[in-house]
């Protein structure tokens, strides 16, 4: 989020110092690139860095001094108990003020609980503004949220510095032709016809808007997920369904995908976020803790699929896991769904083989020692009973199937994500089994 706003800001007409505690990162933004996998992003930097709108320090003087805007994009990531950690809220609040010129803006683009900006206000000079600005771009499509953005939020008390920071935003919506041709994404016609909301809130709604929003969106898989569990044993498909119920527009389409469940730097931990908040004012969010139980129950629901196929032992069976970032489209494995699937069968006895286009480097970490981290699709599914579809990359929809089934011993793929098509599948002589397919 940090990284694309400040690429985004510098390529529409502002000098932009983008600040990290890791030097690793600043060194490699200086040289022109993203420190992680996101669509468009190299071109980007490197266009600022070029041109020298843009620059990254590890020193917080050099960095804000001069600023008339600061955007604290730091983690918010959850503690043990499912808050929210706020400490590099604050720590990072705390280095800034130090530095802030008066009159300039202190913007909180993080996620953060609802009445944490009050406390940051505390931290600032009286003669700086706070204002929040929650982000609603996704990763794997972060540019392409912000040029075709929904609606850009910003809250806060002092009216002049909101109108200030909308403005920025609306420099980035006057140049995003340009910056979209940058990012060598295809858009031009979108841009043409794109109509996106400002909106003005106090600092509190900007502050559970954000929240709300994720949470929502966590509610919507996690209903889907339920309903698909009964499709399964039904003989419904998740698919049809959720097409003829999305298609009401009171309901919606989007984010109404079965599959593995919901992963992520965002969902999981904004959703125990809100509902640790809401504990903090004697409010129980039910309905959250439903949506976090559903999710949790995925990945074992998933290994019992299997199980119902391939038998109920799985020891010393080999099977390959492809897919190991939380979604198509970014390296990012926080909370990866398709982790879990490979520790859950590498417990269970299996022999399992991994495989991911981008992911390998940040899911190494988190996969059980004994799992085989593979170069590509093929090597991972070399002598495979089984093979589970986790994260749907394009490179596994258009997969050669003929060819996979020949390097496999057995015949079954599951499909945790949907992302195949089950007669494709079926006509390579592969028995397919998705989630909510029955
Ligand atoms: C999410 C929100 O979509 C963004 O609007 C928000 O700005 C961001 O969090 C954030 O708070 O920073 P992100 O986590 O990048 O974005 O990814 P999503 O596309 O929302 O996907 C989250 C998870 O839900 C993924 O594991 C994905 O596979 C899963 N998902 C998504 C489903 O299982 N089904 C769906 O229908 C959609």
């Amino acid at each position: 989020m940090g990284t694309t706003t400040a690429a985004l800001f510098a390529l529409s007409g502002h000098n932009v110092t983008a600040l990290d505690i890791d030097p690793n990162k600043v060194k490699i933004i200086n040289k022109g690139q993203a420190p992680f996998f996101e669509a468009g992003l190299n071109e980007t930097i490197i266009k600022g860095i070029d041109s020298k709108s843009l620059t990254a320090t590890t020193d917080y003087k050099l960095a804000i001094q001069d600023a008339d805007f600061i955007f604290s994009c730091v983690g918010t990531p959850d503690k043990l108990d499912g808050s929210s950690d706020l400490d590099f809220i604050f720590e990072a609040a705390k280095t800034a003020a130090k530095y802030l010129k008066p009159g300039s803006i202190y913007v909180q683009k993080s996620t953060v609980p609802v009445g944490t900006g009050r406390k940051v206000q505390e931290l600032l000079p009286r003669n700086t503004t706070y204002i929040s600005n929650p982000e609603f771009l996704r990763e794997s499509t972060a540019i392409y949220d912000t040029l075709l953005f929904d609606r850009v939020v910003v809250g806060g008390d002092n009216i002049d510095a909101v109108k200030k920071v909308l403005g920025l935003y609306k420099d980035i919506e006057e140049n995003s032709k340009a910056i979209s041709q940058v990012a060598q994404l295809d858009i031009l016609d979108e841009l043409s016809e794109h109509t996106g909301q400002y909106i003005i809130t106090n600092l509190e709604s900007a502050e559970l808007i954000k929240v709300t929003a994720n949470a929502f969106l966590a509610l919507k898989i996690s209903f889907a997920n339920s309903i698909a569990k009964l499709a399964d044993v039904t003989g419904a498909d998740i698919n049809e369904v959720m097409n003829a119920v999305g298609a009401d527009p009171r309901i919606g389409r989007a984010f109404l995908n079965a599959g593995r469940g919901y992963g992520g730097g965002c969902f999981p931990k904004d959703v125990s976020g809100l509902i640790a908040s809401a504990a903090e004012h004697k409010i129980d969010m039910q309905i959250l803790k439903a949506a976090t139980e559903v999710n949790n129950s995925m990945p074992s629901y998933i290994i019992n699929r299997v199980k119902a196929v391939l038998g109920e032992s799985l020891q010393d069976k080999k099977m390959a896991v492809f897919g190991l970032s939380f979604k198509a489209g970014t390296s990012d494995a926080r909370k990866s769904p398709g982790i879990s699937l490979a520790n859950l069968l590498y417990k269970a006895g299996a022999v399992v083989s991994v495989y991911d286009p981008h992911a390998i480097e940040e899911a190494s970490t988190e996969l059980q020692s004994g799992i085989r981290i593979c170069e590509s699709a093929f090597s991972a599914a070399h002598q495979a009973e089984a093979i589970l579809i986790a994260t749907a990359w394009p490179e596994f929809k258009d997969m050669n199937l003929a060819k996979l089934k020949e390097t496999m011993v057995g015949t079954f793929i599951y499909d945790a994500d949907n992302a195949l098509v089950r007669k494709t599948v079926a006509n390579s002589g592969l028995t397919y089994m998705g989630v909510g397919k029955s």
